[in-house]
């Protein structure tokens, strides 16, 4: 479904990413691990169209990308759900109105919009949190009310941006299930971290891991 082909990126001089190619299929749950500063944003902004490569193509569903029209770009972007770090919720909308704001933009009735709400609120566990404002929320449930507003438009593929990157131990833990969760249930995830010790909470069936290292993806077969 999704196709990074000889993908190139640079800033200036600095060459983040180097001749990357690789294929992500529907159903996949990748963990991509690198240390800081190794271009894991870097690569999972050029999957969702917000920075350009410097050279190489980036394919979907065998559209390119980089010829997509402004219409086209805006359906794919539907189709790719994405959850950051710092969850970036809006601090004056309480969790359900977060959500809500993104089904609002492409203009679905509001009865609509309250039942897939409700429906995704369930799905991360946070409907007792609908009328809360983000700061009144843990980090872990935070990045919930986030993971359920990235479900919003029942993505093919969901990037996970360093998902876990603010929480402790148990919540870095939940998240992990809820995202595993999701995969099972037929989203494919591509999650990123620095973190190693997060490949401890999958086991090697299913899963793809790669690692970024010197510009360079190396794959690797069970745990590293
Ligand atoms: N817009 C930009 N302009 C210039 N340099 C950039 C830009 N974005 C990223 N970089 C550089 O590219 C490199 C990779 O950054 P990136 O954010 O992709 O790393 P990362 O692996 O996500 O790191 P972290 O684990 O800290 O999130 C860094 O050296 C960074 O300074
Ligand atoms: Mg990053």
């Amino acid at each position: 479904m999704l196709v990074f082909q000889n993908i190139s990126k640079k800033f200036n001089d600095h060459e983040v990413l180097k001749d990357i190619s690789f294929k992500i299929e529907k159903g996949e749950f990748i963990i991509l691990t690198g240390p800081s500063g190794s271009g894991k944003t870097t690569l999972a902004q050029i999957i969702i169209g917000k920075a350009e490569p410097t050279s190489g193509n980036v394919y979907i569903d065998g559209q390119p990308l980089a010829l997509l029209k402004q219409d086209a770009l805006q359906l794919m972007r539907r189709n790719v759900g994405v959850v950051f770090q710092d969850f970036q919720l809006l601090p004056y909308k309480t969790v359900g109105e977060n959500i809500a704001f993104v089904l609002e933009v492409c203009e679905k009735p509001r009865r609509k919009i309250d039942e897939k709400v409700e429906e995704v609120l369930a799905k991360v566990g946070m409907i007792d949190h609908k009328n809360s404002f983000p700061k009144e929320l843990s980090g872990g449930e935070k990045q919930r009310a986030a993971i359920a507003r990235a479900l919003a438009h029942n993505p093919a593929i969901l990037i996970a941006d360093e998902p876990t990157g603010n929480l402790d131990r148990e919540n870095i833990k939940s998240i992990i299930k809820l995202l595993q969760d999701i995969n099972m249930n037929g989203t494919t995830v591509f999650l990123t971290t620095h973190n190693q010790d997060i490949i401890h909470h999958f086991e090697n069936r299913q899963k793809r891991f790669m690692n970024l290292k010197d510009g360079r993806v190396l794959e690797h077969v069970g745990h590293i």
